[in-house]
């Protein structure tokens, strides 16, 4: 099956990714439906909403800069440097994220999409200011601080630039990876369960399109029907090893 998927990818013309929160897992970033998606007694739908905010948004903010720090300990992981290296190859043409957590960058990855925002950027409620707080330099301010962040241009509270429950994603963003997903006549599936859309469309466009489906999960998901390679099992251990065999045959 692993040496199937790699003979697939190293004769592929237009393979690109497609990643959830799994990829992080071996990082120590939570997944949003596994055991360890709990931040105290809240389920991620009931914090990561317009309506939470509204009447909370200290509470938000709380589960917001716990996650920040979460991931600000996390480093990426094989399965993420493994993808860098196959862009890099000339294989993968471009990772399109549902990640928040900016470890994609951070392996090395340079044409990036991310479906839903980025956590370390920040945006205003009322205007339109946005920041990045990595390069900014701001990232640890924003951890540390118990107080509401305001915009400093209107006053307005900041929130977290991520895709919220009930929202539309980034226009661009979606456009970007809607055209990559036309255009590829392979889909790498990595570590996502496949139930949020519209980003689970992506392997379903790519596969109308006459493309293949290579997946890579721990367990079956709502991609795995229409997977053309269904490998289970870690993506830390089995991207390195589809790297290695893609190597072999070029
Ligand atoms: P989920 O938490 O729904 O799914 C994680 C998937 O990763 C599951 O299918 C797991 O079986 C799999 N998995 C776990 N550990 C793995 C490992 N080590 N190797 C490979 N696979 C592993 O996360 P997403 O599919 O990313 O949206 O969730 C999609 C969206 O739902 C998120 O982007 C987020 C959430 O609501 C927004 O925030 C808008
Ligand atoms: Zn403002």
């Amino acid at each position: 099956m692993l040496s199937h998927a790699a003979k697939i990818l190293a004769r592929s013309r237009f393979a690109i990714a497609f990643t959830g929160a799994g990829i992080s897992a071996e990082s120590g970033v939570p997944t949003f439906r596994g055991f360890n998606g709990l931040w105290k007694r809240y389920r991620p739908e009931e914090l990561a909403t317009p309506e939470a905010f509204q009447m909370n948004p200290n509470l938000v903010w709380e589960f917001y800069r716990w996650r920040m720090k979460k991931i600000l300990e996390a480093k990426p992981n094989p399965a993420h440097y493994s993808l860098a290296e196959l862009e890099r190859l000339g294989i993968i043409k471009a990772v399109i994220t549902q990640n928040v957590d900016d470890l994609h960058r951070e392996a090395g990855t340079r044409n990036l999409v991310e479906l839903h925002g980025n956590i370390f950027r920040v945006k205003c409620t009322s205007c339109d200011y946005r920041e990045n707080l990595k390069e900014g330099g701001r990232v640890n301010e924003f951890v540390e601080s118990r107080e509401l962040p305001k915009c400093p241009r209107c006053g307005s509270p900041l929130r977290p630039d991520v895709v919220w429950f009930g929202e539309t994603l980034p226009k661009d963003a979606l456009e970007k990876a809607f055209n990559l997903a036309e255009r590829a006549d392979v889909v790498l599936v990595i570590g996502t369960s496949g139930v949020v859309y519209p980003a689970a469309y992506i392997p379903y466009i790519v596969k109308e399109h006459g493309g293949r489906v290579i997946e890579v999960n721990v367990e079956r998901s709502g991609i795995t029907p229409i997977a053309d390679v269904f490998l289970r099992g870690k993506a830390g251990e089995i991207l390195p090893k589809i790297l290695e065999l893609v190597r072999e045959l070029r």
